[in-house]
């Protein structure tokens, strides 16, 4: 059966999402996405409690999918093949949206895959695009992932470069906890950081051999200004200075990529790709090489059943398709979460 109409399903965390998008070729355009957050269910605990977070999408993952359907015009009959994100993430969440994307997919009588988030976060950079010249860098960053691949087609990436300690955004979460920003506060730092001086207080970078990441020192330095007597007020030159040193990190790494690899494409997504600064200094490194730059609209970087919709349109679109036996898994296949699990080659 020719796939035309995915549905995909998002549970891997904190948000309930389902999405439908058509697939002609390689082009994905977005039908509808529904979303539901649930920020003001774990804003006391300052994270994410997972038997909150599995139970919530219980409650919602059903409507969720019937607003996709009602916005997209799209009756279920119509749906082609049925995509979720089934690793890397929190398990209870993660099987929500797995068993009901199973269960939706064998009562329809039609194809399921499961995704990987991570490559769904590259993805995102496709949505509503035109077709891009291959091979690309591909930079995800977001809450759990800060990886750097080599992407030689859409659904082939090549880890080359991963975070050695906390993810990009795990960094700006816990930058805008020590500014008192309230959670989750990636987005809140960077709109801080939009009124100070980046210049002000002189926070240091992390270097590595290689495209990995490193983001606790700045943490640590940014922690110790803050309680500087002579910084007392001054939350958004810290929020501005700290933010120009882990997008300076991201966009060194990405820039000695793109070189390496003569690559004449670019596709960013992720949670902190929706940062301002990230986005305005990855458009300038890109048109200084004449690269073609593909970093996911607003919309798609934190985290949406859009992109695991056409993840799972381009598998099912070559034919691929998962046994009901496919299980969650915590770990990213593509991106492994950690450079030490890469070195041991697992
Ligand atoms: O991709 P995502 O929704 O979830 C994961 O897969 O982890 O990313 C969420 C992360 C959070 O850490 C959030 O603080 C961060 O993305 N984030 C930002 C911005 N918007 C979201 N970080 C920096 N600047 C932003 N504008
Ligand atoms: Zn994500």
């Amino acid at each position: 059966m020719s796939a035309r109409i995915i549905l995909g399903i998002e549970s891997s965390c904190d948000e309930t999402s389902a999405a439908l998008v058509s697939i002609d070729g390689d082009q994905l355009r977005v039908l509808s996405c529904r979303t539901a957050g649930q920020d003001d269910l774990h804003a006391e605990y300052r994270g994410v409690v997972p038997e909150i977070a599995s139970r919530a999408h219980l409650d919602r993952i059903i409507p969720v999918i019937r607003g996709a359907c009602a916005d997209g015009g799209i009756t279920m009959k119509e749906i082609t093949g049925v995509a979720a994100g089934h690793r890397p993430g929190l398990i209870g969440s993660l099987l929500v949206g797995t068993s009901t994307a199973k269960a939706l997919a064998w009562s329809l009588d039609i194809p399921f895959v499961g995704v990987d988030h991570v490559m769904a976060h590259l993805i995102a950079g496709l949505l509503d695009q035109v077709a891009l010249e291959w091979p690309a860098i591909g930079l995800v960053a977001s809450g759990g992932h800060t990886s750097l691949f080599l992407m030689r087609s859409p659904m082939e990436a090549q880890l080359i470069g991963a975070t050695i300690d906390d993810a990009a955004g795990e960094a700006f979460d816990k930058a805008a906890s020590i500014l008192e920003l309230g959670y989750p506060g990636g987005a809140k730092l960077d709109a801080l950081a939009e009124t100070g001086d980046a210049d002000a207080i002189a926070l240091p970078m992390t270097r590595l051999n290689g495209g990995d990441f490193s983001f606790s020192g700045i943490k640590t330095a940014l922690a110790l200004a803050a309680r500087d007597p002579q910084h007392a007020g001054k939350s958004a030159d810290l929020a501005a200075s700290f933010r120009k040193v882990v997008v300076a990190q991201i966009i060194r790494n990405l820039s000695l990529a793109l070189d390496e690899h003569a690559a004449p494409s670019c596709l960013i997504g992720g949670g902190v790709a929706a940062n301002s600064l990230l986005r305005r200094e990855a458009a300038i490194a890109c048109a200084e090489r004449g690269v073609a730059l593909r970093i996911a609209e607003l919309r798609w970087c934190t985290d949406n059943a859009a992109m695991i919709a056409g993840a799972g349109a381009l598998r099912i679109a070559r034919g691929e398709c998962d046994g009901w036996d496919l299980a969650a898994h915590p770990l990213s296949q593509i991106a492994r979460g950690d450079r030490g699990a890469r070195r041991r080659g697992s």
